[in-house]
């Protein structure tokens, strides 16, 4: 267990990106409340992915994980939840059969409400707010009173992750999500989309191997993992008093674990030396991840590592690189081999997103299909070339139609984003890119595959 750390013993580090509550009684009594409510995950689940993710390190699995940039109140619907999940679980299936390994599926959802904004300030016009900061914390609405942080946002994030949770669950045990079933979403958007027929080949290949599976026996009936699939949560741990509020001691071990999600990670932002959301990240035994931007450098890095996984537990870390398609060729190399040199065993893994953000013409944040593509294309191509294991992507998307990323094959283009722009902070993929973006990944693991097989013949 981490030395002279309390579930509070942030409270004495430099905290940035923190709301600050004018209404202090109203906060502790949240907190409070927040402290007997039951946890929404158990922490032999917070260790089954470390396993998952221990696998990942090693070499033999790969993680996917994505979501919205921010979840909403507003958007809090059934069809919502149920629609990224199925999309996840469409590119798990074809990443697994690209990458011949298993696929940890991890949700940026049940949780993933706070954000840290590059501007405490928002202008419109002649008029200065607050920035927006998350539905947790304050309200999206450009009036002075929306803006205020109300603790009570913490305790409707709760209900909303705990429904959240509690659906995801049952989609992943109950049946939904056979694998039968996935395969064949896949084809049905194939078939709709002229665009997709590119990618048939490939879905024909599934198609067979799950056909060969049947005719020896293989299939939901007799082998429950094609029944169902593990599917976990994570977020930003971005507001610590909601996430202290949720730390609880295991019954079972004595670890303390954060119970708000499986997995937690600590942003670009928040992850500097001295940093609030480290001290806490560090005492918890839930995998964490960390972004990793143009401004680490190895040497902090390597710190940062020491603080948070000091006895190097494999599947504890998550380093989720996040550079821009220009930068990461450069950029990336130094960390990796300054992580491989001192023995870390991390996940490296690839936000293609937030290092590809650009201001359209049409006015709207967006970020160019071609550019996602091209870092996440960087990324392999530098693991490839260090000899590490290029193990994962973490991706801000979702399952619906939405107009918010420039680009993909159905080209959508700069005056489209203002058709269906609902995101609450960043541009996601939406369901047609996210599906493409996985099978051109796809082909990318194929590529890599035959290199070292090439190589090992
Ligand atoms: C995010 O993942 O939503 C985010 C804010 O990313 P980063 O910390 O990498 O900027
Ligand atoms: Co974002």
């Amino acid at each position: 267990m981490a030395s002279n750390w309390n579930a509070d013993s942030w409270r004495g580090f430099e905290g940035r990106h923190l709301p600050v509550y004018p209404d202090a009684d109203k906060l502790t009594q949240v907190e409070e409340t927040l402290t007997r409510f039951p946890p929404l995950v158990f922490a032999g689940e917070a260790r089954a992915l470390t396993a998952d993710l221990a696998e990942v390190a090693a070499g033999r699995g790969f993680l996917l994980q994505g979501g919205d940039c921010a979840e909403s109140f507003a958007e809090f619907h059934p069809n919502n939840i149920r629609d990224t999940f199925r999309v996840l679980l469409q590119m798990a299936v074809v990443l697994t059969f690209a990458s011949k390994q298993p696929v940890v599926k991890v949700g940026r959802m049940a949780g993933q409400f706070a954000k840290p904004r590059s501007s405490p300030m928002e202008k419109q016009g002649d008029v200065e707010l607050p920035s927006y900061l998350g539905d947790n914390i304050n309200g999206m609405e450009f009036t002075p009173e929306s803006r205020i942080p109300d603790p009570d946002r913490m305790l409707r994030a709760y209900s909303q992750a705990a429904a959240t949770l509690n659906l995801l669950r049952a989609f992943a045990t109950g049946g939904y999500a056979n694998l039968r079933q996935v395969h064949q979403w896949t084809l049905d958007h194939i078939g709709k989309s002229p665009w997709a027929a590119k990618f048939s080949e490939m879905a024909d290949k599934i198609g067979e191997a799950l056909d060969f599976m049947e005719a020896c026996g293989v299939n939901p009936g007799t082998v429950p993992q094609l029944q169902g699939t593990s599917f976990y949560t994570s977020h930003e741990a971005l507001l610590l008093p909601y996430e202290e509020a949720m730390t609880r001691q295991d019954s079972l071990t004595g670890g303390w674990y954060d119970t708000s999600a499986h997995m937690l990670w600590i942003g670009d932002r928040t992850r500097f030396e001295g940093s609030a959301h480290v001290e806490f990240l560090r005492g918890v035994g839930n995998p964490i991840g960390m972004k990793c931007g143009p401004s680490l450098a190895p040497d902090a890095l390597l710190r940062m590592l020491d603080a948070l996984n000091p006895a190097r537990t494999p599947g504890r870390m998550t380093l989720i690189s996040r550079f821009g398609d220009d930068k990461v060729e450069a950029g990336l190399p130094p960390l990796v081999r300054a992580v491989a040199r001192e023995g870390h065993p991390v996940v490296w893994s690839c936000d293609p997103m937030h290092g590809n953000v650009i201001k359209s013409n049409s006015g709207f944040k967006t970020r160019p299909f071609d550019r996602i593509l091209n870092e996440v294309k960087g990324f392999f191509a530098v693991h490839r070339a260090e000899g590490t294991h290029a193990g994962g992507i973490h991706i801000e998307m979702t399952g619906q139609d939405v107009t918010e990323c420039v680009g993909g094959a159905v080209a959508i283009t700069h005056e489209a984003l203002a058709d269906r722009y609902h995101t609450h902070c960043d541009p996601r993929l939406n369901a047609a890119q996210s599906i493409e973006l996985a099978f051109l990944l796809a082909e990318a693991i194929n590529l890599e595959r035959a290199e070292m097989k090439a190589e090992a013949a």
